[in-house]
């Protein structure tokens, strides 16, 4: 079937099914495209938690639509790739978050959204790449357990020195990929571009940035500068929306390896399927999605600094 049919079809399934189309920066451009609300992980559990959709089709990876039937337990989500999972999120269990907590009692569990609904229910609060900072400003205790990025960790602990952080060694391998060395090639063709990159890099990548934030931070970073040239340190994903918003400026990628492989899985014809089907669901057990939802809630009653 040709791509404007299918485009049709999910347009028109959408709308009879009440249904809405979330997707994440980093999906394929022609997911992105047909999207309802397109957005980082913060702004699409905010959606989640409050749309009045019945369905939610959730275009990104297990956590994220996870996520969202934690946050709206009356709504079928849609995970049209269940194969779409997150190597970060499956570094933590809960054996082992438990073990880190026995270690150190009483000592608050903050927890990156990259993370399975289990790790989530013990845990203290949420975070995001967005509100990170914002979250870990916000606790009154002076250390805190920070699951499972090592990388988004120690980025926030750079913000707030005055706390000190009990880490997990967790990382994202596609912003791991990204090397200094490659990076230092792009600054030296591109002297005159601007280098922004996500937190969840390897710090010695994040040290070059002259920007670090979430992928949506990065839209409106590239949006009010009024540099000409950037080069981007995030999933290539993210390219799409830069481009087609900012015409008049220019968007090299950091690095070929930028390509999150499961993030790059859910086709237009999964959409449909997925749709015409209205499979597969993404359920949480509800002792779990109670404890969950209490750690998301708390994040999302978090003021951004
Ligand atoms: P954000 O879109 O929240 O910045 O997250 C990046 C990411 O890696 C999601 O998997
Ligand atoms: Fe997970 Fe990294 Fe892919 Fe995001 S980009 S889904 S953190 S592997």
């Amino acid at each position: 079937m040709a791509a404007d049919d299918i485009k049709q079809q999910i347009r028109q399934l959408l709308v009879e099914r009440n249904a809405v189309l979330l997707a994440h920066n980093y999906m394929r451009d022609e997911v992105q495209e047909i999207a309802d609300i397109t957005g980082d992980s913060l702004a699409l559990s905010m959606e989640a938690a409050k749309t009045d959709a019945d369905v939610i089709v959730f275009c990104g990876v297990h956590f994220m639509a996870e996520s969202a039937a934690i946050l709206s337990p009356d709504k079928q989500v849609l995970l049209p790739r269940p194969d779409a999972g997150c190597p970060m999120a499956d570094m933590v269990t809960v054996e082992g978050l438990e073990a880190l907590k026995r270690e150190h009692p009483g000592v608050p569990v903050v927890t990156y959204v990259n993370s399975s609904a289990e790790v989530k229910a013990h845990s203290d609060i949420c975070c995001t790449s967005a509100n990170a900072t914002s979250v870990v400003r916000s606790l009154t205790d002076s250390t805190l357990i920070f699951v499972p990025d090592r990388n988004l960790g120690r980025y926030v602990a750079g913000q707030v020195p005055d706390k000190k952080f009990i880490f997990w060694e967790g990382y994202c391998p596609t912003h791991e990929r990204m090397t200094v060395e490659a990076v230092l090639q792009k600054k030296a063709a591109h002297p005159d571009a601007l280098f922004i990159c996500h937190p969840e890099s390897a710090p010695a990548v994040t040290a070059l940035a002259d920007h670090a934030c979430s992928t949506s931070g990065m839209y409106d970073y590239c949006r009010k500068s009024s540099a000409k040239k950037f080069i981007v340190g995030t999933e290539a994903g993210i390219l799409y929306k830069l481009r087609q918003e900012n015409p008049d400026k220019e968007f090299i990628l950091a690095s070929p390896a930028l390509i999150c492989p499961n993030m790059k899985l859910t086709s237009l014809e999964d959409v449909l399927h997925s749709l015409q089907t209205m499979t597969p669901v993404v359920r949480v057990p509800e002792d779990v999605r109670v404890k969950a939802k209490a750690a998301l809630d708390r994040m999302l009653a978090v003021p951004r600094d």
